[in-house]
């Protein structure tokens, strides 16, 4: 293989300061991580209520392997399933009051497997243009047309409904719960009530939305108090762990069991990845005063970094866009941030819209007044150190 090819590709990324490498950590605790033996406060996490470490979920996550093993050796289709995979979609099923669930090796294999079976030719998929991008890679492998309507724009998507159904069989909305870099939530009651008046069906992808959003944690539609045909949802922020599920009923979930590709293709999750999901749950219910902490904390730091004039979009949500603007500047103050201890992402074209680049902040429960105090208090003067102007 040529890899100066591979070096032109690279190059071009670095020229435009979009070029990324992670970050190593040696080790992360609660809201701390270790970056070259240094500890920082973490606000790239998605552990939003600081189950990672938790040790009922560690205890689970070693009873499992020292029971399953370590690893589950194969599709669940073709090799068997634990007892305890079939547990944990009950209790997802519970958890979001639907008939049944089907566990993913991923959030992102869930949406891609709801959307590559679900929407069929001859039928359309109408998508919010700032989905996650497993919904757009999903759309991209359905055979129904794709449509995507601007951000959160109802005007456009009833006039998108309405086109669609003198054309196609069945329509389907598709969106976000929580959008994941900008923190705001789907305006879900509306989208539910177009979807009723052109019968069209709804599908949520929910990631940062279960487990913090809602009383008991069901997340946006919790919030709103409403039902959606397909709930779609992740392991790996609030819960936790690591893995997907969608959620929805009995002929829904037993059609996926048959046709989406990723369930059916797929070594099924670790058994202790479940076994530490099925004891967060139990606690996730009754993390009221966690949700509640850190909802106070998100309010709180977004009003701190808007007195000091950086522009945060608003929201309620603990992912806390700083928009920057300028590529190079958003990387200069995510650096001079980690000096100063705060070890926060610069999130840069395609993830974000060309001239968005901004410093994504997702607080988890762990946060303090005392934190919040202290991060934007950095914030501001690394700003200045740097001369980045304010906007
Ligand atoms: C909105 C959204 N959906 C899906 C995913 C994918 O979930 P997972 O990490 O479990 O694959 C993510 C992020 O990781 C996300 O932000």
């Amino acid at each position: 293989m040529n890899n100066e090819w591979f070096d032109v590709q690279l190059h071009k990324l670095k020229a435009q300061g979009l070029y990324r490498n992670p970050t190593v950590l040696n080790a992360y605790r609660s809201k701390y991580g270790m970056i070259s033996s240094t500890e920082k406060l973490n606000l790239s996490s998605n552990n939003y209520l600081g189950l990672i470490h938790d040790e009922r979920l560690i205890n689970a996550a070693v009873q499992a392997a020292k029971t399953y093993g370590v690893g589950s050796s194969g599709s669940r289709l073709t090799t068997g399933t634990s007892d305890l995979h079939i547990e944990l979609e009950n209790i997802i099923a519970k958890f979001h009051q639907t008939e049944a669930a089907l566990l993913f090796s991923s959030g992102y294999l869930a949406n891609v497997g709801v959307l590559s079976a679900l929407p069929q030719k001859g039928d359309v998929i109408l998508s919010d243009e700032w989905n996650h991008a497993s919904l757009i890679d999903g759309c991209r492998l359905s055979k129904a047309d794709v449509k995507v309507y601007k951000h959160s724009d109802m005007i456009e998507l009833e006039k998108r409904l309405s086109e669609a159904q003198s054309v196609y069989n069945r329509c389907f909305i598709v969106t976000d719960g929580v959008f994941s870099m900008d923190g705001d939530v789907a305006l879900l009651n509306e989208i539910n009530d177009l979807a009723a008046s052109y019968e069209a069906y709804v599908i949520v992808d929910d990631a940062h939305g279960t487990g913090v959003l809602g009383e008991y944690g069901r997340g946006t539609t919790e919030h709103f108090k409403i039902d959606v045909d397909v709930k779609i949802g992740t392991l790996s922020k609030a819960v936790g762990t690591e893995g997907g599920y969608v959620a929805g009923s009995a002929q829904l979930i037993d059609y996926l069991r048959n046709y989406a590709r990723p369930f059916i293709f797929q070594t099924a999750l670790s058994p202790m990845v479940v076994a530490a999901a099925i004891e967060s749950f139990a606690i996730l219910k009754q993390a009221n005063e966690k949700r509640k902490h850190l909802a106070k904390m998100s309010r709180l730091l977004r009003e701190k970094l808007k007195e000091e004039n950086f522009n945060v979009t608003d929201g309620f949500t603990p992912i806390i866009p700083v928009i920057i603007g300028d590529n190079d500047h958003t990387l200069q103050l995510a650096e001079k941030l980690n000096e100063r201890g705060i070890f926060a992402k610069a999130i840069r074209p395609p993830t974000v819209p060309i001239g968005t680049s901004r410093i994504r902040l997702c607080l988890t429960s762990d946060y303090t007044d005392r934190d919040i105090d202290y991060i934007s208090k950095v914030f501001a003067e690394v700003r200045t150190e740097l001369n980045i102007p304010t906007t």
